[in-house]
C-alpha cells in the first residue's frame, strides 16, 4: 500500500504547481495527476457541478490505486473537500488561500486575494476569512478569464499581462503588501506579477504548505513510500495533451503524459 501512488486533481494544469512541490519534498512518492481540463474552469460552475467533477475524479484516482488524494484546486476543495473526506476511506489534501500567513506578516493591514469566483463564494472561504485575518482589510478580487488563458497556454501573453493588471490594479491602489494567490493555476502567473507589483508587495500561494502537509499526513497513516526505487508519475488529461506536457516537462523525473476519457 505505501508504494501505491498519490493522487493528484485539478480543473486542469494549474495543480501541476502543487505537484511539483509534492515531488520536490517526497522524491520517492509515485504519482498520478487528472488534468480535467475539458471542464476547466471549475470556478464559474455551481456548487453541484463542482461536486459531481470532484468525486468523478476521485473515483479514477482511487481506481488507480490511489493511497491519498490531493485535491489541488482551490474551488473543488472549498465546494467539495468535506463530502469526499466523509465518504472515501483515503485521506484528502485540500488547498486553501494562504489567508493566515498573509494575515500574520502584513504591516499595512491590508491583503489581496485573488480567486475564482466558486472559491471566493464558498462559506470554506468565508469561515477562513472570519478565523484568520480578523481586523485585517482583505481586498479580494475574481481572476475571471485567468484559468482559461493559462489552460489555453498563453501564460506568457500580452493578453495575459493586461487582464492581470486589470484584476490586481484595485488591490495595489488599496494599499496591499501581501497577494495570496488562491487559485493553483496562478503560481505560473508569478513572473508577470513579479513585474507588475510594487517590490514593497509579497507574493504567497499554499504550494510549500500542501507538499508539507501531504508529507505529515502519509507519515502518520504509515503510508509514506519505502525509497526503494525511482518513483514515476503518471500524467493524464481529458483535453489537450501538448498544453499538459509543457507545464510538466522535466528531464529529470520518469514521467508520462497521455490523455484519458473520464
Ligand atoms: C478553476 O478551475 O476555475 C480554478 C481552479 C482553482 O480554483 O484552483
Amino acid at each position: 500500500m505505501r508504494d501505491n501512488p498519490i493522487g493528484i486533481f485539478d480543473s486542469g494544469v494549474g495543480g501541476t504547481s502543487i505537484w511539483r512541490e509534492i515531488q520536490k519534498l517526497l522524491p520517492f512518492e509515485n504519482t498520478i495527476y487528472l488534468a480535467d481540463s475539458k471542464n476547466a474552469p471549475y470556478g464559474e460552475k455551481s456548487k453541484d457541478d463542482i461536486l459531481r467533477l470532484s468525486i468523478k475524479n476521485t473515483e479514477v484516482l482511487l481506481k488507480n490505486d490511489c493511497k491519498l488524494v490531493v485535491v489541488a484546486c482551490n474551488t473543488a476543495t472549498t465546494n467539495a473537500i468535506d463530502y469526499l473526506r466523509k465518504n472515501y476511506d483515503v485521506p484528502f489534501i485540500g488547498i486553501e488561500p494562504a489567508i493566515k500567513p498573509a494575515a500574520l506578516q502584513s504591516k499595512t493591514k491590508t491583503v489581496g486575494v485573488l480567486a475564482t469566483k466558486g472559491t471566493l463564494a464558498s462559506s470554506l472561504f468565508h469561515s477562513t476569512s472570519e478565523i484568520h485575518a480578523s481586523g485585517i482589510n482583505v481586498i479580494v478580487r475574481e481572476g475571471t478569464g485567468l484559468v482559461q488563458l493559462i489552460e489555453e497556454g498563453k501564460v506568457d501573453s500580452q493578453e495575459t499581462r493586461k487582464l492581470l493588471l486589470k484584476h490586481v490594479r484595485p488591490m495595489i491602489d488599496e494599499g496591499i503588501d501581501y497577494l495570496v494567490l488562491g487559485c493553483t493555476h496562478y503560481p505560473y502567473l508569478v513572473p508577470i506579477l513579479k513585474e507588475i507589483l510594487p517590490e514593497s508587495v509579497q507574493i504567497i500561494d499554499s504550494g510549500e504548505a500542501v507538499a508539507r502537509q501531504t508529507k505529515s499526513i502519509l507519515n502518520k497513516n504509515g503510508l509514506l513510500a519505502s525509497q526503494r526505487s525511482k518513483a514515476y508519475h503518471r500524467f493524464y488529461t481529458n483535453a489537450n495533451i501538448h498544453v499538459l506536457e509543457s507545464f510538466v516537462m522535466n528531464g529529470e523525473t520518469d514521467y508520462n503524459v497521455s490523455v484519458l476519457d473520464f
